[in-house]
């Protein structure tokens, strides 16, 4: 059974604002590379050629990195979307484009650390309407919650208050074409949203075999800043070493550590798994664990750790060690005032500063 592919890239990224106010959540580095790119290539090593991409008020930059699909071994049919109005909307919208075709739909801010040929492949391997990834949550009540008898999926609440069970919808889907007939029908919830929860429901209630399939390593929705910094952690602890920088006698490198090219450090320690972009120049730092520094960044007499460093941006003589932190393309952070001293702050709207 071959499927088509729906990549979901469109959507508001209010959470993680402000960096959202710029460019495409789906879009932010983790281990240097956007997120985007890791569900495409999850989607091409499930099998999948063809792929729909749903875009938002970000498409051109998506379009921009995405390209025709040559560079990840697919084709990509880019479908703009009105308004960020639910997952069941980018269904319906990207009808004409699935037509008949099963397809496995994915969410462009997931990660998931065993793919998603495993979900693929029991969905071929059944008369199923729809397969669902399912993962255990301490917490249900932020996700789309699944009640599983038998290997059956019987019933789907969103965002429950009082949850039926702890096991949360990761955001991949496969469907046959049965689902389009119901995201035609289907009424927006509460919150606005045409829901695919309520989309797959439906299935059910027409006694359609839903199935599910429980992930295997981890899954992570990088919608938040602290997804981002942790699915970063989870990254780093794959990459492997490679020195393409130049590192200067005064300096020590320990564990893996990814240096690009045009590089230098100096005076400084780096404890990986850490990532190095190009261009970038380090100077009397100390670069700890699990951190991912962006292309043309300059460090100097700062201690980092745990954090994700977008590209170009500047961070000088930070008197604390900067840990678990989240810092946008281009932005400068400079210390070295003498104390006493006062702040002073030049802060875009609804920025977030813990001092
Ligand atoms: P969400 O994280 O649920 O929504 P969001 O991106 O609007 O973020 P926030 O809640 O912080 O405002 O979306 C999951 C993924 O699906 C994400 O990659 C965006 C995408 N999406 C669409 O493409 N269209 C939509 O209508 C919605 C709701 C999401």
């Amino acid at each position: 059974m071959t499927l088509k592919g729906l990549l979901l890239a469109g959507g508001t990224g209010s959470r993680l604002r402000p960096l959202t106010y710029t460019g495409a959540k789906q879009l932010i580095p983790v281990a240097n590379r956007p997120i985007l790119f890791y569900a495409v290539d999850a989607m091409v090593e499930a099998g999948i050629e063809d792929i729909g991409v749903i875009t938002g008020e970000t498409g051109e930059e998506i379009r921009a990195k995405l390209g025709s699909g040559n560079a990840f071994g697919c084709r990509f049919t880019y479908i703009p979307q009105p308004a960020p109005l639910g997952l069941a909307h980018a269904v319906k919208i990207a009808g004409t484009y699935l037509g008949q075709d099963p397809f496995l739909m994915f969410l462009g801010d997931n990660l998931l650390r065993s793919g998603l040929k495993p979900l693929v492949d029991r969905f071929a391997s059944g008369q199923y309407a729809a397969s669902i990834l399912l993962t255990e949550v301490d917490d249900p009540r932020q996700f789309g919650v699944a009640v599983v008898e038998g290997g059956r999926v019987v019933r789907l609440v969103e965002k429950p208050a009082d949850p039926p069970s702890h096991w949360a919808l990761v955001g991949a889907y496969c469907f046959g074409p049965e689902i389009h007939e119901v995201v035609a029908t289907l009424q927006p919830s509460g919150r606005g949203e045409y829901e695919i929860t309520d989309a797959i429901q439906t299935l059910i209630d027409r006694e359609r075999v839903v199935d599910a399939t429980f992930v295997q390593g981890w899954w992570k929705d990088t919608g938040r800043p602290q997804d981002v910094i942790e699915a970063n952690r989870l990254m780093l602890e794959d990459v492997p070493m490679s020195m393409q920088g130049t590192v200067d006698q005064a300096s020590e490198i320990v564990g893996r550590v990814q240096l690009g090219r045009g590089s230098r450090v100096e005076h400084s320690t780096i404890r990986g798994p850490v990532v190095i972009g190009e261009n970038v120049h380090i100077l009397h730092s100390y670069i700890g664990p699990y951190t991912a520094i962006g292309d043309g960044v300059i460090i100097e007499e700062t201690e980092l750790e745990n954090s994700v460093i977008l590209p170009e941006s500047r961070i000088s003589k930070v008197p604390e060690r900067i840990d678990q932190s989240l810092i946008g393309r281009g932005a400068v952070v400079q210390g070295g005032h003498k104390r006493p001293r006062a702040v002073r702050l030049v802060l875009g709207d609804q920025s977030r500063v813990d001092l």
